[in-house]
């Protein structure tokens, strides 16, 4: 039997907590990164599918590792990276998380006029600084302007093989939608653009693309 390769894929926002009842978070729903893990499964990889909370179910045969926060998904991420060829960061990261956590409730009269927030840790750079030439590691970009610009720019500082630019300002490619379009850039200056389709179809697609 051949050596099956690994590949490790985060998905889903991250929650940054307040107090016991509030948090940070963004609309990401995870259906782009589960879908990937699905695909990745039903093209033979051996997938761990790191996830933020999302209402899903877990694709048959992947192992899923549930986090809540950003620097939890970074514990996590960091653990599984090394033993892993193909690695797609796919979550919504929160930027940033508030400098302070209550686990009791605030009463709104105790809640802050202004929270102070801590810049969260890219985990996505981080894995661009260690990762190896053998691993191949994979963004998005969650764009809304200046797609191309900003997307080649995190291509280059998060040292990535690709990335994929996804514009989240349209209802038809953004969170909680069932389709998407996007458009993959690699660091030999390939561009490939996927037309709009289903987020499987979607996810079959980037597959093909950048393991091949
Ligand atoms: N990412 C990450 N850690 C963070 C923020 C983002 O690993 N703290 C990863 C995401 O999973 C994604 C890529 O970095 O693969 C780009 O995320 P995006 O939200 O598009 O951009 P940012 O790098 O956060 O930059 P900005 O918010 O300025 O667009």
């Amino acid at each position: 039997m051949g050596v099956v390769s690994k590949c490790l894929i985060s998905a889903g926002p991250t929650r940054e907590w307040i107090d016991a009842v509030r948090f940070l978070s963004n609309p990401s729903t995870g259906k782009m990164g589960y879908a990937l893990a699905s695909e990745a499964k039903k093209v033979g990889l051996e997938v761990t599918l790191v996830s933020g909370p999302v209402c899903l179910p877990p694709p048959p045969g992947v192992t899923l590792i549930k986090v809540e926060s950003a620097l939890e998904m970074r514990e996590a991420v960091l653990e599984e990276f090394q033993n892993s060829e193909l690695v797609i960061m796919s979550a919504a990261v929160s930027d940033h998380r508030p400098d302070f956590l209550s686990f009791e409730k605030l009463k709104k009269d105790k809640f802050p006029d202004q929270l102070k927030l801590i810049r969260n840790p890219d985990i996505l750079a981080e894995l661009g600084e260690i990762k190896l030439p053998s691993q191949t590691l994979v963004g998005f970009a969650a764009e809304t302007e200046d797609h191309l610009l900003h997307a080649r720019s995190k291509l280059i500082t998060k040292n990535l093989d690709w990335i994929v630019l996804n514009d989240i300002g349209s209802p038809l490619t953004g969170f909680d939608s069932d389709t998407n379009e996007v458009t993959l850039l690699s660091r030999n200056e390939e561009s490939v653009s996927l037309k709009i389709s289903t987020k499987t179809e979607i996810a079959s697609g980037i597959l093909e693309i950048i393991w091949k």
